[in-house]
């Protein structure tokens, strides 16, 4: 099975280059239109082609669509042929593109970072469901917000503590990850906000409870953590386009998969404020597993929560 899906992806990949070369050779370069044709018959998707085109071009598709019949420009052509080649020899699209929509934001994405995922946009949304909940328990006659304190933990991108802090004006984040490149290219997002949000999140580098042990009187108001559920089993079976681009470190927790959210789910306890939440997605068979180590952690609640194809995809355990 593996092995035609990689022989009909080199047959997609040399009718591409076959027509980029006849392209080349011929006497004018192709209008868009012809372009466009060929990306769909090397097996691209027609939301892929359209991004691509975006990206060769500078343009948007609404300006391109109007201007189809015309002749693309030489260096338009000359990148989109790059572009293409790389799509088809697994480069994932967000890669290419360099920046990709995260909620209300744009991150940029690179190989440094996992590609933030649409399951993760659900889990913030879940997390900021919780700091409302939080801030209307704690309103006081006077209005006076108390700052909300969350703990990121494998921050990656950035893409769960920028969320929050553009989404909620209270909150404030101290987010974790165990690589510097990561971390990196957190930085770099935290540099696309507005000065008055990046003020609101601080970086640390460790493993995952570890930069805030032994600091002492510490407890965040919520816990939320997208950590490695993939065993190693599970990782060499995925598509290239995740498993050669995707940092192995964000994917792997070790041999059985769960190993990450246990530490996290055991060391939440110590770290949540009363009434607190501990927030993580989680692999759809992780479920079960995961609200019993909750529970032996001392979980007064332990839910799971399903995403909208009704896999388990998220923990939510309090502790007090
Ligand atoms: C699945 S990615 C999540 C990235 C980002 N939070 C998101 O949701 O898109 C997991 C992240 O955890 C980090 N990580 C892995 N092991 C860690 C550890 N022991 N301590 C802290 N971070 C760790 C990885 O470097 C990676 O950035």
């Amino acid at each position: 099975m593996k092995l035609l899906m990689r022989c009909s992806q080199m047959s997609v990949r040399v009718s591409w280059e076959m027509r980029i070369e006849m392209m080349a050779g011929a006497a004018v370069t192709p209008r868009w239109r012809e372009a466009l044709r060929s990306m769909i018959e090397a097996g691209l998707s027609h939301h892929e082609a359209r991004v691509l085109l975006e990206e060769a071009s500078g343009r948007s598709f609404a300006e391109l669509f109007i201007g189809l019949e015309e002749v693309m420009d030489p260096a338009a052509h000359h990148r989109l042929t790059a572009l293409v080649s790389d799509r088809l020899a697994g480069v994932p699209l967000q890669h290419l593109v360099g920046l990709w929509p995260f909620r209300h934001l744009e991150l940029v994405v690179d190989r440094r970072g996992l590609i933030p995922r649409p399951e993760t946009e659900e889990v913030v949304g879940v997390a900021l469901d919780e700091l409302d909940r939080l801030a209307a328990s704690r309103a006081t006659k006077s209005g006076r917000r108390r700052p909300l304190l969350a703990l990121d933990l494998g921050t990656g991108s950035g893409a769960i503590a920028c969320s929050l802090v553009h989404e909620n004006p209270q909150c404030w984040v101290l987010a974790i990850d165990r690589s510097t490149e990561a971390l990196a290219l957190c930085g770099v997002n935290l540099g696309r906000l507005v000065p008055e949000e990046r003020h609101r999140i601080r970086l640390a580098q460790g493993s995952w409870f570890a930069p805030v042990a032994g600091i002492g009187n510490i407890a965040f108001d919520l816990v939320v953590a997208n950590p490695p559920y993939l065993s190693r089993a599970e990782w060499s079976e995925l598509e290239i386009t995740v498993r050669d681009h995707d940092p192995y470190g964000a994917l792997v927790a070790g041999e059985t998969g769960i190993e990450d959210l246990a530490v996290i789910i055991a060391q939440a306890p110590n770290y949540l404020a009363p009434g607190g939440l501990l927030l993580c997605e989680i692999g759809a068979s992780q479920g079960e597993s995961c609200r019993e180590l909750a529970r032996r952690a001392g979980a007064k609640e332990a839910k799971i929560r399903q995403d909208l194809a009704g896999r388990d995809r998220m923990l939510l355990a309090r502790f007090s």
